[in-house]
């Protein structure tokens, strides 16, 4: 495993038209969106529900790689075949989450660190046997009455370069992403804020440990209003901010700026997504690692039912499509609703 390998795999993960699907959801995560509809979360349902996504006819158009998660990389379809193999028999890139959640920041009232680093070589040398051929690590940022503040980013930074470090060493092209969490009232100008600097402090240990930035993805939040917040999310003002935010702080040496959804409607995610690909001259690839926006309504109307599985199917290859649009600035308001005809 060389360099170039990294790089290749960067740089297939953000090849024309096609992005990441994140279905590397904790058993906690994956708990509570089954419960939203009514879904028991087993390991078997959640099986089922992951061989649903990767069986889906011809999702390899639109799909680079997906995220799997520990559990999900070990587990087989109900006709003996490993997940990770259906994947690699599409052409799609297998990944893994390696960070194990976070936890509370020791003096940080409010803010949390992102663990993971202890034995981590001797995972990602297991993950790499099983054919994984990139990773993931999530830091969480939350945007409160005087948080973040410096010592939680740089603590998420450091760790968020170690793990990059350590992958890069393995022969694993690391994603890394640091996510600014939409929750609370703030402005986007707030966000555009606390996400330069979360990204500045990013990019400082990503250099001070060495990293390779040809061989690595960034995956960050876009920046946007707050949940509770009363502005209104306007696309243009979403892609301008999100854009100068990258432009001040993220070397042109990144192969590629794949978003998570965190949160916004599939509508408002892919939205975004081209408009920023609409104003054009950036010097990364930008495109989507959904987990929300691509999942959502085929999660919807699986609702563990065998019998949902070609609807779910046909609507999780739809969201997968107008992200592959918008990834080429070529989404329109006009596709959108053509396609919920379809569904509808
Ligand atoms: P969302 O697109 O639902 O935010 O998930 C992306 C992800 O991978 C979060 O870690």
């Amino acid at each position: 495993m060389t360099d170039l390998d990294l790089i290749t795999t960067a740089q297939e993960l953000v090849a024309e038209r096609k992005g990441i699907l994140a279905a590397d959801e904790s058993t906690g995560t994956i708990t509570r969106r089954f419960s939203a509809v009514g879904v028991e979360s087993t390991p078997e349902t959640r099986r089922d529900y992951r061989q649903m996504l990767f069986t889906t006819p011809r999702i390899e158009t639109f799909l680079s790689g997906v995220i799997l998660y520990d559990e999900t990389i070990r587990q087989s379809t109900t006709d003996g075949v490993l997940l990770r193999d259906v994947l690699v028999g599409k052409g799609i890139i297998p990944g893994i989450k390696v960070d194990m959640g976070t936890t509370e920041l020791a003096n940080f009232p409010g803010e949390v660190v992102t663990e993971g680093l202890d034995g981590l070589r001797e995972r990602l040398a297991e993950y790499r046997d099983m054919g994984a051929r990139f990773c993931k690590w999530r830091a969480v940022i939350r945007i409160g009455d005087g948080t973040p503040t410096r010592g939680n980013l740089v603590a998420n930074a450091h760790a968020m370069a170690r793990y990059a470090a350590l992958c890069q060493e393995m022969g694993l092209m690391p994603i890394v992403e640091p996510e600014v969490l939409m929750d609370g009232d703030h402005t986007l100008e707030r966000c555009e804020r606390v996400t330069t600097a979360t990204l500045h402090h990013t990019f400082e240990q990503l250099f001070e440990q060495r990293v390779l930035l040809e061989g690595m993805l960034l995956k960050p939040n876009m920046v946007v209003p707050g949940k509770g917040s009363l502005e209104d999310m306007d696309p243009t003002a979403v892609a301008e901010a999100t854009l100068r935010t990258l432009q001040r702080t993220v070397p042109a040496a990144v192969p590629g700026v794949v978003f998570l959804s965190g949160g916004q409607t599939p509508e408002q995610a892919t939205m975004n997504l081209n408009a920023m690909n609409q104003m054009g001259e950036a010097p990364w690839e930008l495109t989507f690692s959904f987990a929300r926006a691509l999942q959502g309504p085929a999660m919807e109307a699986w609702s563990g039912k065998a019998e949902n599985v070609q609807i779910a199917q046909e609507l999780f290859y739809q969201r997968a499509q107008l992200a592959s649009a918008a990834r080429e600035g070529e989404y329109s308001e006009t596709m959108e609703r053509a396609t919920t005809r379809l569904s509808g």
